[in-house]
């Protein structure tokens, strides 16, 4: 048995060492159309860590690779999606390859256990034909080490952490609330109290006062559970609210990281800063500034910065050369050869 092959229970944690690192990370969607080869470069080297006890956020505009960056690290990729380049490392397994060449009795003891995946879309990890309990019941008993009973009090106790009443479990998912469900969904994911939980705009589909019952709800289990949170949205005012570090992600790359407050504060990136000041704001009805053009093509990326057709501040170097990821101050991270004069211009 090889090293990648051990029981996932049997590594000790590292006290203070992420709970994922990747490491340029590429990601591509390898497709064929008639006779001719195309591949979507999706996530293209990408480097982050997500660290004990925080919640981590992912932002960018649609298309830009987030829900293929999250499914690569929970091990859910299908083809035509492959891992063209690259490390992901847990600290609850060993190797460098994630859960994707692991195989699939592995995957399944580290799966809802050490890592739960809230998929884009709330519908999809509940079976339509199943009640609600059959599914807790399938997804987390063998991981629980209890009883039927004391699953079944386990499992009411914990939805009412979400406020869901016991009846739930004798529902079929049609007959609930998309915000009831979608709560049924984060319950499913955090009941094993895995270390590390990803979940893929958990919330858009939700309206504004359930949205944020929701989030509240899950910053709470978050704290009580001191896991950790990959969390993607493209909503920034959530991420305001929710997360503690941020990664801003553009066409399939990291352009900036940064302590949450950070990046609302002193955006270093141009496309950061857009997305900051297109938020609507209380009391300001001043037309928003747009950003020209359209997002890039993943199939066939602009050379250089992939964001310089659409920036302001670009200059020949950044139609040629791929601005590195670099350190401009404690935990802030900003890929533009331009940051400074972004950070000097109001
Ligand atoms: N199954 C697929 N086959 C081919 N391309 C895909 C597939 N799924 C997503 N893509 C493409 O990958 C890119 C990134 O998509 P996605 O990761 O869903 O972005 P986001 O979650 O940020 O909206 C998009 O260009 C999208 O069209
Ligand atoms: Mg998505």
């Amino acid at each position: 048995m090889s090293a990648a092959m051990r029981n996932p229970a049997a590594k000790p944690e590292t006290a203070d060492g992420p709970v994922v690192a990747v490491r340029d990370l590429r990601a591509w969607y390898r497709l064929r159309l008639f006779g001719v080869d195309r591949e979507v470069k999706a996530v293209d080297g990408i480097t982050f860590e997500v660290r004990k006890d925080e919640i981590y956020g992912l932002a960018g505009e649609s298309s830009s690779g987030k829900s293929t960056l999250v499914k690569t690290i929970a091990g859910a990729m299908r083809p035509p999606l492959e891992i063209v380049g690259g490390e992901i490392q847990f600290s609850f397994m060993d190797g460098t390859m994630g859960l994707n060449r692991a195989p699939a009795d592995l995957v399944e003891r580290v799966r809802w256990r050490h890592l739960s995946y809230v998929m884009q879309g709330s519908m999809s990890v509940l079976n339509p034909v199943r009640r609600i309990g059959t599914s807790f019941f399938d997804f987390a008993f063998r991981h629980m080490g209890l009883d039927k009973a004391g699953f079944e009090a386990a499992v009411v106790a914990h939805l009412a952490r979400v406020n869901l009443p016991a009846s739930v479990l004798k529902a079929y998912p049609h007959e609930l609330s998309g915000g009831m469900r979608q709560r049924v969904t984060i319950a499913l994911a955090t009941i094993c109290r895995p270390q590390f939980i990803i979940a893929d705009e958990p919330t858009t589909a939700l309206d504004v006062v359930v949205q944020k019952d929701v989030l509240a709800m899950f910053r709470s289990i978050q704290r009580e559970m001191a896991s950790s949170v990959l969390f993607v949205t493209h909503d920034m005012g959530v991420h305001a609210h929710l997360t503690d570090r941020l990664g801003i992600m553009y066409a399939g790359r990291l352009v900036e990281e940064a302590r949450t407050p950070d990046v609302f504060a002193r955006p270093r990136h141009p496309y950061t800063r857009h997305l900051i000041h297109s938020l609507p704001r209380i009391g300001d009805d001043r037309p928003r500034s747009g950003l020209e053009g359209t997002p890039p093509s993943l199939a066939n990326p602009p050379s250089g910065c992939r964001f310089h057709p659409r920036c302001a501040f670009a200059t020949e170097r950044c139609r040629v050369e791929v601005p590195p990821m670099e350190q401009v101050a404690p935990d802030h991270r900003v890929a533009c050869f331009e940051k400074d004069r972004v950070e000097a211009t109001p």
